[in-house]
């Protein structure tokens, strides 16, 4: 924490109250004399240090949960218990990844991946593209697991804690891990995408991280998740109805992309979360949502690297993002949709007694899927058509981005 940058701040998502920072140690320094819990019950929630400030670190606010707000946090430990980690699947009725491919000790395994080889010779380079963006992306969940243990009185403070918050978190991304899994499993069976290109921007992915700009604050996480889950949901369950329904994508393995596409329940799990959060502090919830809205909200894989597409001065995200477009498999227009289900989902038409930030966020959210559209209406008739470039993800060749 030497380069710590102590700046008077406003707490984003929580009233924008300039607070002052004293002290120069952050959560880790404030860790090292707090006497720690030696047994923990499965309900037990995780000590309570005291709160940093927000900080100011390489230019991301940190830490801008109040102190009574982190307490709403806590207090919902017992809805997660009860509401939230029963959504998740039991291990043992969830698919495994060796049930939707060929079995490797099957004696006829080699005519079964002859076969699935076959089938997927038909697969287009857009289709093949926009698949590839999205492994990769489930394939960066140790990110996605650092993330929600970034945030203040959510984290799993050993590893192995048994608060509901800390088993949730685990047992969330085991069930996650299967998806990137399969995907991966069963493209290196096709033979289809070059899969060291594919290796190295996974890699390069992992170790670039993700910045969200949630600021350890779970208010702010749990909006993200919220839409992005979402997001996720459209963009793997489209290809199925766009690029399946052609006839040249006949062939498709409809199973694997119907059993990988983000299932109902775990879309549940953040909004349930959030669902709380608005019954019990409307003004931090609504506040929190109109402030992500503000920043927008960022895919998980904005900071993709092949390491041969930057080299040609373009960006392997946006150009992976075009092709998703194009493909209608994920759009500005299903950003708005997404923006517009949560508002009705939180009923924020409705929220009554808002004060002062809150109830201008209010205001915000109920303009912002429809400017949103008018923005992506706009930024579509400034698009120049008919671009290409090509990817290392298919041998170099080119897809069309626009
Ligand atoms: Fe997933």
């Amino acid at each position: 924490m030497l380069g710590l940058q102590q700046k008077v701040v406003g707490a984003a998502g929580n009233g924008k109250q300039a607070r002052c920072v004293k002290a120069a140690a952050g959560a880790e320094g404030r860790g090292v004399n707090s006497p720690l819990v030696t047994r923990a019950a499965a309900t037990e929630l995780p000590p309570r240090l005291k709160k940093p400030a927000p900080i100011i670190l390489n230019n991301q606010v940190l830490h801008s949960i109040t102190d009574e707000r982190l307490d709403v946090v806590y207090s919902i430990a017992d809805h997660v218990e009860k509401n939230v980690l029963p959504i998740l699947t039991p291990v043992h009725k969830c698919w495994q990844p060796s049930e939707l491919l060929p079995e490797s000790s099957d004696p006829d395994f080699l005519d079964k991946v002859q076969d699935l080889r076959k089938r997927a010779s038909s697969l287009p380079d857009d289709y093949l593209v926009v698949f590839t963006g999205d492994m990769i992306t489930e394939e960066a969940l140790p990110t996605y697991m650092t993330m929600l243990n970034t945030l203040d009185g959510v984290r799993d403070e050993t590893g192995a804690s048994m608060t509901p918050w800390g088993r949730w978190t685990r047992a969330w991304t085991a069930e996650e891990n299967r998806h990137g899994d399969v995907m991966n499993k069963y493209m290196y069976l096709t033979g289809r995408v070059n899969m060291k290109a594919v290796e190295v921007t996974t890699q390069n992915l992992i170790g670039s991280g993700m910045d969200p700009k949630t600021e350890n604050n779970p208010y702010l996480g749990f909006t993200y998740t919220s839409f992005q889950e979402r997001a996720t949901k459209t963009e793997t369950a489209t290809p199925n109805h766009t690029l399946a329904n052609s006839r040249r994508c006949e062939n498709l393995p409809m199973h694997l992309q119907t059993e990988t596409a983000t299932p109902n329940h775990t879309l549940a799990n953040s909004r349930r979360i959030m669902d709380a959060l608005f019954e019990r502090d409307p003004n931090g919830a609504v506040q929190a949502f109109a402030d992500m809205m503000k920043k927008q909200i960022v895919m998980p894989a904005h900071l993709m690297n092949d390491n041969e597409h930057d080299k040609k001065g373009r960006n392997l995200f946006a150009d992976f993002s075009a092709v998703a477009e194009r493909t209608k498999t994920y759009t500005a227009f299903d950003y708005a949709d997404i923006m517009e289900h949560l508002v009705e989902r939180w009923r924020v038409a409705n929220l009554q007694g808002l004060r002062g930030e809150a109830a201008e966020a209010q205001e915000y959210l109920m303009k912002m899927p429809n400017r949103v559209r008018k923005l992506a209406e706009r930024a579509y008739a400034r698009r120049k058509a008919n671009q290409h470039t090509d990817f290392s993800w298919v041998f170099n060749r080119e897809v069309q981005l626009s």
